[in-house]
């Protein structure tokens, strides 16, 4: 029993060593595994995190059986940071299936601003429908729709003093088809105002456009600053580089384009702030031969300094998933790993 309690003793001081000395003054960022999404292989879904804890997605797409055919789904999952477990109970679909959901959380609830929905023509198109979800009664609830232009892939961003969530950009269609037209990329902003429940009436001039259009872009908000970064202007192959940031509690002064491009412009990127530096991972549209059409490459944006740096490829390239940043990490789940449709259920988180 003795030799027990000093074997264990030992190896407590010894985890005490290793835990001083590796992830606080980790030197290099690392990549972790975490649990496979549930159920199934996800993409062009969006991730959101409810609290430090908690973590949803939802929409998207998903296979259903055929080879290259998926199904656009009504899908919401949870995960649980502290256990790394997918919640395990069937929670309350969205009311409709969407892929590329503009959704935001705000004070726990889940904000679902429109996404592009599938009639089964060919084309994926718009929607304005818009509802909030609430966790603790497992219920949805119908939202005026937008206002402007019903659309999908916006780049989201919350101002959490004032509970606005804004939706710059994002596409009106998206074919599926030869022939079935363009992508069809906006420049248009919206908000939805979450404490009246009704969207903005009246955005300054200076914000209701972005200067570009963009869909498929990254987005975070930082020190109530919004920036959208990267994306593409209609198609896979037109992909952006640009910062647009707009400053949430100074509306007036309205979208500016900074002066730091990122090295590699990329569109269906994914991105999560850690620290003041925005991290953009992967994305899709790579003309490079043996890339599948989907970009590898991790690159991080300095806000202070408006400098980019290339980091090490992504562990998995992948482009059509999404990001959120807890903590110290950017949590990563699903997405495609070849050009167009290509779903993964890997979910790994990236640490600085
Ligand atoms: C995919 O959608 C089709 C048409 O709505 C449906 O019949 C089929 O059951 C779905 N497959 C899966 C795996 O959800
Ligand atoms: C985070 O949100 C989930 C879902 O609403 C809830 O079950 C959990 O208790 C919350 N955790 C904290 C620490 O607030």
């Amino acid at each position: 029993m003795k030799s027990v309690t000093q074997t264990l003793g030992f190896l407590a001081a010894l985890q005490g060593v290793l835990v001083a000395g590796s992830p606080c003054n980790s030197p290099s960022p690392h990549w972790k595994t975490l649990s496979p999404i549930a159920l199934y292989p996800r993409q062009e879904h969006t991730t959101l995190a409810l609290n430090r804890t908690t973590l949803a997605i939802l929409g998207g797409i998903v296979p259903n059986g055929l080879p290259t055919q998926f199904n656009t789904t009504s899908l919401l999952q949870l995960y649980s940071i502290p256990t790394n477990k997918w919640h395990p109970a069937p929670l309350a679909p969205m009311p409709v299936a969407l892929n590329h959901p503009n959704a935001a959380a705000v004070d726990g609830k889940i904000y679902l601003l429109g996404g592009l929905d599938d009639r089964g023509d060919g084309i994926w198109r718009g929607t304005g429908r818009s509802w909030v979800y609430d966790p603790t009664t497992n219920t949805w609830a119908e939202l005026p729709g937008i206002p402007d232009v019903p659309r999908g892939s916006a780049a989201m961003g919350v101002d959490e003093r004032t509970g606005v969530v804004y939706l710059a950009g994002g596409m009106t269609q998206l074919p599926l088809i030869e022939g079935a037209g363009e992508q069809e990329s906006v420049d248009v902003v919206s908000a939805f105002d979450t404490r009246k429940g009704e969207w903005v009436a009246a955005l300054p001039a200076g914000v209701k456009a972005m200067p570009g259009r963009r869909d498929h872009a990254g987005a975070v908000v930082v020190d109530r600053v919004m920036y959208v970064l990267g994306g593409r202007d209609r198609g896979q192959h037109n992909v952006r580089g640009d910062v647009f940031a707009l400053d949430l509690g100074r509306l007036g002064k309205g979208w500016v384009t900074k002066a730091g491009k990122m090295p590699t412009p990329r569109g269906g990127v994914c991105a999560g702030a850690v620290a003041g530096k925005v991290y953009v991972f992967g994305g899709e549209g790579n003309p490079v031969e043996g890339s599948d059409g989907v970009f590898d490459q991790v690159e991080a944006y300095d806000i202070r300094k408006d400098t980019w740096e290339r980091l090490d490829k992504m562990e998995l390239p992948r482009h059509g998933t999404s990001a959120v940043a807890v903590g110290r990490g950017v949590y990563i789940p699903g997405g495609g790993i070849k050009l167009g449709g290509a779903p993964v259920d890997t979910f790994n988180v990236f640490y600085p």
